[in-house]
């Protein structure tokens, strides 16, 4: 293969221009070119590709978010533009693609790659979504943030001894409320995948309370279905505590990538690169316990992510 393009697409995440500087640089490092393509499939679509040398991709690494931008393509969903975006590839002669992104991401890369594009899937998603890989590019960083929140939010909240409740970021997967939760000793993990109401969180908060604690910290994932505003109000009916609310949107999405996530980016693009020089059908780059590893890209998609029953109950029993 002598010449391969690379995108990134969906939710930006901390560590996806380390893996383009990746993808760029063992590219060239094989004699391959490498071209960039803006806005995700947007910028497909449009032909909005360029070569990149290695120069294009200097002093990126250390930067959050991605420096080609990056999109959620509503075109891309109808079979009449992804049949255009493969025709693009066709005419600046581009024979493999490196998608750097989440689920949606590796979905379209699989609709290119049943029209004949070879696919690699690099995990770039702050949100640890995918079933088939460990972590995903910018988790680390996400949670790492998160916690620094946590231990701001500390002081002030043990201060006033108050409840606080932090909504963070996660729509089907609980992963970064449940990392940073035992992390940050959370007393309550509030995320997707378990089932709890309203009076479990105040039972939880009140036991905290008979048992000493000065203030209590409520780890919320976006996903569950409980009005945040809501819970502190009630919170505060049913316990003798004021409760306030903390959301911090996409101050987690942002900031310069951690040891780990650059590594995971480097390592995961590069090896998406070694694949399509080798010239091996559509594959998902990833991580499964300390070892970088590939699954067929349709495979990948299908498979669902195992919720971490450990994590959460050593978490209830420390917090
Ligand atoms: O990247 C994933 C994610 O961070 C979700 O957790 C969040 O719900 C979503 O992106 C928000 O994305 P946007 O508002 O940029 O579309």
């Amino acid at each position: 293969m002598k010449r391969i393009g690379v995108l990134t697409s969906g939710g930006d995440a901390p560590g996806m221009n380390a893996a383009i500087r990746a993808v760029v640089r063992q590219g060239i490092a094989l004699n391959m070119e490498v071209y960039g393509i803006q806005r995700g499939y947007e910028g497909l679509l449009d032909g909005d590709i360029e070569k990149m040398e290695s120069y294009s991709v200097g002093d990126i690494l250390q930067r959050g978010g991605t420096m080609l931008r990056t999109a959620r393509s509503k075109r891309f969903l109808e079979d009449k533009w992804i049949d255009h975006a493969a025709k693009m590839l066709e005419t600046f002669g581009i024979e493999g693609l490196v998608v750097i992104g989440g689920e949606g991401s590796f979905k379209g890369g699989n609709e290119l790659s049943k029209r004949g594009v070879k696919v690699m899937g690099v995990p770039g998603t702050i949100d640890n979504d995918l079933g088939y890989t460990d972590y995903s590019i910018g988790f680390d960083t996400a949670v790492n943030t998160i916690l620094g929140l946590i231990t701001n939010i500390r002081d002030t909240s043990s201060s006033h001894e108050r409840s606080t409740i932090i909504e963070v970021m996660g729509r089907n997967c609980g992963d970064l409320a449940l990392y940073a939760g035992l992390a940050g000793g959370a007393d309550v993990i509030m995320i997707p995948e378990v089932d709890m109401d309203i009076k479990e969180v105040c039972r939880r908060v009140l036991r905290g309370q008979r048992s000493g604690k000065a203030h209590s910290l409520i780890l919320k994932a976006e996903g569950v279905q409980m009005d945040a505003a809501e819970l502190a109000k009630v919170l505060e009916e049913m316990t003798s505590r004021e409760a306030r609310t903390v959301v911090p949107g996409y101050i987690q999405r942002g900031g310069s990538p951690t040891e780990a996530d650059r590594r995971l980016a480097s390592q995961t693009a590069a090896k998406a690169v070694q694949l399509l020089y080798d010239d091996t059908p559509s594959r998902a780059i990833g991580v499964q316990e300390g070892q970088i590893i590939s699954v067929e890209l349709a495979k990948a998609i299908e498979m669902k992510r195992e919720f971490r029953r450990d994590i959460y109950e050593l978490a209830e029993i420390l917090a």
